[in-house]
């Protein structure tokens, strides 16, 4: 089933300390974003890739597109002040697609499995996201105060991919941009518009790249898939 990606990646990395954007800090040689381009530009049911990216860096990203050959970005498009908003411009590119699927360019461990999995669900359902469960007991705190223990097995600790069936999402985001409400992730704005949102089991390995520990988790994911192949 074909789904189209839209993928922001015009942040500026604050969190890495890096002196650019994180995204073009390697992990075995290869930038952050050329690892996430690579899933997209080989899974068979991606149809088309679109970037939300800084204006200043689309020499480079142009650059990258050529050397790594991904012939399936189509579109390049300026990002925002704000992720939402990127992946707003973004979503604009993607028109006329039937399912979307909205992914952090810094999470380069993101399985075929699982977009799979999400992009069938919210074919079925309105929308799916990949989400794993908490490892950890979990409580409510106010005040430094413990209110109380929150049932492990109702949480999810959520990731993206996010996928949704176009039309919904693109309405709920124009609602959100409207209304001036800027949620953390897209499940946040379709839950709002009311539409299902459903959880599609993914894997630890799909972690955000947002610290230096991160990068130093990142080398050993990628060295335990070498070893396993
Ligand atoms: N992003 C974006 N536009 C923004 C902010 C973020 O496209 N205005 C993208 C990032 O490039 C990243 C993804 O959204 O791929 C997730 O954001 P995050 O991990 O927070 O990255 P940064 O915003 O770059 O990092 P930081 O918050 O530490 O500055
Ligand atoms: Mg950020």
């Amino acid at each position: 089933m074909n789904y189209t990606v839209v993928l922001p990646a015009a942040g500026s990395g604050k969190r890495m300390g890096a002196k650019h954007n994180k995204l073009f800090l390697e992990l075995e040689g290869q930038p952050i974003l050329a690892h996430t381009l690579q899933v997209f530009q080989q899974d068979p049911w991606c149809e088309a890739i679109v970037l939300a990216i800084k204006e200043e860096e689309r020499n480079i990203i142009k650059e990258l597109v050529e050397t790594y050959k991904l012939t399936k970005v189509t579109h390049l498009v300026q990002g925002g002040s704000e992720r939402q908003h990127s992946v707003f411009e973004a979503l604009k590119a993607a028109y006329g697609c039937q399912v979307v699927l909205v992914h952090d360019a810094a999470r380069p461990f993101i399985l075929q499995s699982t977009i799979h999995a999400l992009v069938e669900k919210a074919a079925a359902e309105g929308g799916a996201i990949a989400a794993v469960k908490a490892k950890d007991t979990m409580k409510l705190v106010r005040d430094g105060r413990v209110e109380e223990t929150i049932d492990r097995e109702t949480l999810w600790a959520v990731q993206t991919p996010q996928a949704f069936r176009y039309p919904l999402l693109f309405e709920a985001a124009e609602q959100a941009q409207q209304d001036g409400f800027l949620g953390t992730d897209e499940a946040m704005l379709a839950e709002r518009a009311g539409i299902p949102v459903h959880v599609v089991e993914s894997s630890y390995d799909n972690q955000k790249m947002t610290t230096p520990d991160d990068l130093l988790i990142g080398e050993l994911i990628l060295k335990r898939r070498k070893e396993n192949n």
